[in-house]
């Protein structure tokens, strides 16, 4: 079974790395770039609170030892002296990295709510299907 990246701290990096980029950006930009980092870092610490709350929510167990959620993270902690631009382009990256994994995820619970619908449509007084196995109501919607 695949897992989602929600069960994975994908954005711990991130969030610390935010919190890096804020305290060190610096030339004509700092202010609006300190602030921006700022947001982006709550922002992100919260994503990962929510997610590892419902993680728990659904009998999962988030990583939650800092020796293990950092070296699991889907995005790489920022390391050394970084120029501005290095930090708004490890940003993207960031976000492009966090944005794939979120497709995903979204296809793999996709795909598991449709196996466990044929599941229920095969189960003992399920409603009447077709032969591809397609409940009658949803081939239409499909149509
Ligand atoms: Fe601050």
């Amino acid at each position: 079974m695949r897992r989602c990246s929600a069960s994975r701290p994908a954005r711990w990096s991130s969030t610390f790395n935010y919190k890096k980029y804020h305290w060190l950006t610096f030339g004509p930009h700092f202010r609006d770039l300190h602030l921006l980092f700022e947001e982006h870092g709550t922002r992100s610490s919260r994503s990962v609170d929510e997610l590892a709350e419902r993680a728990l929510m659904i009998d999962g167990k988030p990583l939650a030892d800092p020796s293990q959620y950092l070296p699991a993270s889907l995005v790489p902690a920022s390391q050394g002296e970084r120029a501005v631009k290095q930090m708004v382009d490890e940003a993207i990256a960031a976000h492009d990295t966090v944005i794939k994994a979120m497709h995903d995820d979204a296809d793999i619970a996709t795909k598991a709510r449709r196996h466990r619908h044929r599941r229920s449509l095969h189960a003992p007084g399920s409603k009447s299907t077709r032969s591809s196995g397609v409940p009658e109501e949803i081939a239409r919607k499909e149509l």
